[in-house]
């Protein structure tokens, strides 16, 4: 039986990249997606990946998502929790509002996927948790107080959970991407986007394909003994 994975944010973006990914590795994909309907019936018209909606920043609505996908494709035994926003601005311009936002859907949303999943996990002996971080949670960004932390966040969710998952056979680990072709990083001011292409040595931005092959092993049987790390995919922009 293939094992089942479950990947938030999962129609468009990195997401898309690592539900495609984790399907042609041989995975039963569900991908969730919170509000772009257009999108995600193109994206299961073109990969026959199913989608399921619901707001990752909100704990009943992740809790009876996950029962769903496990009532149709049977136990997750990989979750890549990716769904994540930005609301940039300078931290003396930043709203309450625009910090509540992105705290609660990138960094508690975290907590509401993975929590309705782990108890399985730890009965069945085997688990995968990917978290899609950021460069950003490593090295802070200005106008990004509000998104830095939450990406600093995952680490240590990352951390945590690795050390109490570890003797269930779980694994919990983070990839950090640097700034990657997506929707997201386009809706930077293109002066700001040329400014931090330039400091990036690889010259380029990266390929959200390139983040899916950093899943695809942290999932995979090869990963059995990499557990609480952080896979820096950034094209030499940033070192930890
Ligand atoms: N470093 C230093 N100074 C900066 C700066 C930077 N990176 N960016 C802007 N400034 C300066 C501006 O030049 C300006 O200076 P002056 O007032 O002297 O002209 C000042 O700071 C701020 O100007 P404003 O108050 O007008 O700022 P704003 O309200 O227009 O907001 C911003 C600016 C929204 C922060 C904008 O700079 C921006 O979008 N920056 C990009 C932030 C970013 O990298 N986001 C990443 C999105 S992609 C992503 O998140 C994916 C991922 O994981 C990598």
């Amino acid at each position: 039986m293939a094992r089942v994975a479950l990947v938030t944010g999962g129609s468009r973006g990195i997401g898309a990249a690592i539900s495609k990914a984790l399907k042609a590795a041989g995975y039963s994909v569900a991908a969730n997606y919170a509000g772009n309907d257009d999108a995600a019936k193109k994206f299961t018209e073109e990969t026959g990946i199913p989608t399921y909606k619901w707001n990752a920043a909100d704990y009943e609505a992740s809790k009876a998502g996950v029962e769903k996908v496990e009532a149709d494709l049977g136990p997750i035994d990989v979750v890549v929790a990716n769904a994540g926003i930005t609301r940039d601005a300078p931290f003396h311009k930043m709203t309450p509002e625009q910090w509540k936002e992105v705290i609660d859907t990138n960094l508690t949303g975290v907590f509401n996927t993975v929590h309705p999943i782990w108890p399985g996990m730890r009965d069945r002996k085997f688990g995968r948790v990917i978290v899609i971080s950021s460069i950003n949670g490593q090295k802070g960004q200005f106008g990004q107080v509000n998104y830095a932390a939450t990406k600093a966040g995952d680490l240590g969710i990352v951390k945590s959970l690795a050390q109490e998952g570890a003797r269930f056979g779980i694994t919990a680990n983070a990839i950090c991407p640097g700034y990657i072709a997506t929707e997201m990083v386009m809706a930077v001011p293109e002066k700001v986007r040329e400014a931090i292409i330039a400091q990036i040595p690889a010259g380029r931005l990266g390929e959200p394909e390139e983040i899916a092959r950093c899943v695809t092993f942290l999932a995979s049987d090869d990963a059995t003994f990499v557990n609480g790390s952080t896979i820096s995919a950034n094209g030499a922009q940033f070192f930890v």
